[in-house]
């Protein structure tokens, strides 16, 4: 696992999206590229920054297929909390990307279990993912995976916690009442099965979840610990989210990442 530590907020999106940017670039074929994307204030700069990108004519979307992570359930896409709501508004609508090229899950699906078993079938249709991006819950929950969802599990409906409830209650009026009680969720395992994931941690209040994740046991008590089993995992990180690692672990990242190119 690679952990790239930046100063701030600001510097860690934009090393994520030089780093997105650059795969995209580099991809060759006639088979898409194929994007994981995650909600929730921690992608909000990166997005912002590969909008700008697409803008200046630096890259192109038109040979990307995203795959989102997670969505409410119950919540209409037209519902300014549904995360189908946030992804065209925050991202989709400013770039390139051909409408059909977007995948996220349908929270309104009659049949729950069935919209699953398609989202996972059309991920392996393109021949799984490239890269992941992803955020983290404060709990160390990776998408809707709460602690103790097994480290393999695919997408499927998630209860969420009373805690992520209230986390997340500061988009509805912060009422936790008025959060979903569930979502849909790819898996731990749809997401450890990508070529690559980059996950961004940002903030004092992520600290824990930066430590147990980077140096606690691989468990599923944090569920993004699975990373530590993956290949070729990135954690972006700020310096506020260091706040619980060792020193030595801390010392290690700097030490090690400053040869690496991107
Ligand atoms: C939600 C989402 C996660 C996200 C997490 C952190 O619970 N389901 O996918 O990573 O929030 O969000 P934020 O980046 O706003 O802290």
């Amino acid at each position: 696992m690679r952990v790239v530590i930046q100063e701030d907020y600001q510097k860690m999106c934009q090393w994520a999206a030089n780093y997105i940017a650059g795969k995209i670039k580099a991809h060759k074929g006639e088979r898409p590229f194929v994007l994981g994307l995650p909600t929730g204030s921690s992608p909000l700069g990166v997005y912002a920054e590969l909008i700008r990108k697409n803008k200046a004519g630096e890259i192109s979307f038109k040979n990307v297929v995203t795959f989102n992570m997670d969505e409410y359930v119950g919540l209409p896409r037209e519902h300014d909390q549904s995360y189908w709501y946030f992804m065209w508004s925050n991202f989709f609508d400013h770039i390139d990307i051909p409408k059909d090229n977007v995948n996220i899950l349908n929270g309104m699906a009659e049949d729950l279990e069935a919209e699953c078993a398609r989202y996972e079938a059309k991920i392996a249709s393109y021949g799984g993912i490239d890269l992941f991006l992803g955020g983290i819950g404060v709990d160390g929950h990776l998408a809707f995976n709460e602690p103790f969802t097994s480290l393999t599990s695919r997408t499927g409906v998630r209860l969420l916690t009373t805690d992520t409830r209230i986390v997340n209650s500061r988009f509805f009026g912060n009422d936790p009442e008025k959060v979903p009680a569930s979502a849909l969720s790819v898996g731990i395992g749809t997401v450890t099965d990508s070529k690559e994931v980059l996950v961004l941690i940002s903030g004092h209040n992520k600290a824990r979840a930066l430590a147990a994740t980077v140096e606690g046991g691989v468990s599923q008590k944090w569920t993004g610990s699975a990373l530590q089993a993956h290949n070729a995992a990135i954690i972006a990180c700020d310096e506020p989210a260091c706040g619980e690692l060792t020193v030595d672990t801390y010392k290690y990242f700097l030490d090690i990442e400053k040869n690496e190119r991107l």
